[in-house]
């Protein structure tokens, strides 16, 4: 996250644990309304990636796993859905959803995206959902993914487009660095929410990480919710790159961002509802020979 621009990768990553392990339970709370929000993009993600009944499929940044569920779904009871993320809490909330669901072919692993600690080739699928933005080195997360993968089989990642096309975000972000002290950062810098958005740039990263047949679509997916308040309710319990930078504020200071994002994204109150517009990029590739990756 931009704030963080003066850490070392490790540095990053280890608040970027911290944020998520804090954020797990409100993330995992609004579960029911992020499935809704994702629900086509995931589906194209799957099908980007080409899961199918029986396959064995790696999740990458899985969080509180709803797309790992979606995947397991996916794959069937003759396949198989690793979930991996960085931050142990979030992990342990995917494990009880799958849990829950009933869903006995998901296993969770605590790993670093860049240092995913896995055996060459043994994974028919891999995908990644609002993740590795998050990566300090997406080129050598997507290595990790590359050398999981079967030659041929395929892996696909979601990532948030342009700032502008993701207004709402923005909003949010510019708000809590101006209360923070905080100058406007360079929206693409490494490890940010819209890192990897600019258009054709995840595509690059792909065929730099060995993939082949890369390919992208680029598809709209407005947050429909009752109101903006709503909106900044689930920023404030789930957001964590949001909640790190207002965690130095004052209570006062805290309550005037949240006040004033609030009133700017009132500008997204529709007749029936509050729809924030966002613009989403998948990028899938093929893996198409075997390359060592870095710690394995
Ligand atoms: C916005 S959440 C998305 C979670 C889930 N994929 C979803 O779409 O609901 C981002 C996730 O990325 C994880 N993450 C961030 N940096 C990571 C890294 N370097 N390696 C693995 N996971 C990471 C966080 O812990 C968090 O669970």
């Amino acid at each position: 996250m931009n704030e963080n621009a003066s850490f070392n990768s490790e540095q990053f990553k280890a608040i970027t644990r911290d944020g998520w392990n804090k954020a797990a339970s409100g993330w995992d709370r609004y579960t029911p309304q992020i499935h809704q929000w994702l629900t086509n993009a995931t589906e194209l993600m799957l099908d980007m990636a080409k899961v199918e009944p029986g396959f064995r499929v790696l999740d990458v940044a899985a969080g509180a796993g709803d797309q790992t569920l979606s995947a397991a779904r996916r794959a069937g009871e003759t396949g198989y859905v690793l979930a991996t993320d960085i931050s142990a809490e979030i992990l342990k909330l995917a494990a009880d959803n799958a849990h829950k669901a009933g869903l006995k072919s998901v296993a969770t692993k605590v790993a670093d995206a860049e240092a995913l600690g896995l055996p060459a080739a043994d994974f028919d699928a891999a995908i990644c959902r609002l993740g590795l933005m998050f990566c300090p080195d997406p080129v050598k997360a997507l290595q990790e993914m590359h050398h999981a993968l079967k030659p041929g089989a395929c892996a696909c990642v979601m990532v948030f487009s342009q700032p502008e096309k993701n207004p709402c975000v923005g909003i949010v972000q510019q708000t809590a660095l101006k209360y923070a002290g905080l100058p406007p950062p360079d929206p693409y810098q490494p490890g940010g929410l819209f890192s990897l958005g600019k258009p054709g740039h995840l595509d690059h990263l792909f065929v730099n990480a060995g993939f082949g047949n890369v390919s992208s679509k680029i598809i709209s997916a407005p947050f429909s919710l009752p109101s903006a308040s709503a909106y900044l309710a689930f920023i404030q319990n789930s957001a964590s790159p949001v909640l790190q930078i207002l965690s130095k504020l004052s209570e006062t200071e805290r309550a005037c961002a949240w006040k004033e994002m609030e009133e700017k994204l009132g500008a997204f109150q529709t007749a029936n509802d509050w729809q924030g517009p966002n613009e989403l990029v998948l990028v899938a590739g093929e893996a198409t020979k075997h390359i060592s990756a870095t710690g394995n």
